[in-house]
């Protein structure tokens, strides 16, 4: 059974203080872990006073990105082996802005990879998909290639335990989510080369999420949907209020 993971990704958004407030106010507000398993990923320098504040310790609280060594010269870089040994679970690897705005190519995304498993994390990694690439055909090779790349060299124990974020750059921060049927197309597409790549039986224990405009006001929609595990939302996880109603779909 795929248990469901609704996720946040802070992006470059909040304080410390922030960041604990929002710790404090989500306690004893999400669905037991599991049922619906509940995540902020956030900048590195919140991840120890969010771990602090968590005493319910039903969130899980992740990481946006981190290096592909584990130590070593290389100024400003997240070690993954720190993030595991602070208790973090998560990191998301290769999200379109770090793709667009930080050069991550695929060799450097399924680096990472391999980084955040060797370290007993789990990556959540995220598939772009533009416009253009859209309206021009070009989609199913590019999001198909794009999970292929991150994948290179990843046991088949691994890559079981892999999340994967559907994510069409034309949704993010748009204020207007794909369709349903389209989220649901992008998920099964990206479950289907998990099945092309290992066995059908690993495809259907991966968990697929969409990510782009998610809101109170369309999770459940998309949530129905029979190859969408979750979401990874980024605007309305930044509140709180908004990021219980997502974690509590179920009941909107
Ligand atoms: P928005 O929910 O703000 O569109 O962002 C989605 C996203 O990029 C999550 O990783």
């Amino acid at each position: 059974m795929r248990i469901p993971l609704i996720a946040g990704n802070w992006k470059m958004n909040k304080t410390v203080t922030e960041a604990r407030s929002f710790v404090e106010a989500v306690q004893g507000k999400l669905p037991a872990a599991d049922v619906v398993e509940t995540a902020i990923a956030a900048p590195a320098l919140f991840l120890q006073t969010m771990l602090e504040a968590n005493t319910e310790d039903v969130l899980r609280i992740g990481a946006e990105a981190c290096y592909y060594e584990d130590d070593g010269a290389y100024t400003g870089e997240t070690s993954p082996r720190a993030l595991h040994e602070m208790g973090i679970p998560y990191t998301i690897v290769g999200h379109s802005e770090r793709r667009r705005y930080f050069n991550e190519t695929d060799d450097v995304i399924n680096r990472k990879v391999q980084a955040v498993f060797r370290n007993g994390m789990t990556p959540i990694v995220c598939c772009d998909e533009t416009m253009g690439r859209r309206e021009s055909g070009e989609k199913i090779h590019w999001v198909v290639n794009q999970v292929t790349a991150a994948l290179k060299g990843v046991s088949p124990e691994d890559a079981a335990k892999i999340v994967i974020a559907y994510e069409p750059s034309w949704a993010i921060g748009s204020g207007t989510s794909a369709s349903t049927d389209q989220a649901e197309e992008g998920c099964y597409l990206i479950r289907q080369t998990l099945a092309d790549i290992y066995s059908d039986d690993l495809a259907n224990g991966v968990r697929i999420l969409y990510g782009g405009s998610v809101k109170p006001d369309n999770i459940a929609g998309l949530m129905a949907k029979n190859n969408v595990d979750g979401v990874l939302a980024g605007g309305s996880s930044l509140d709180e209020t908004s990021f219980i109603q997502l974690a509590n779909y179920q009941n909107l």
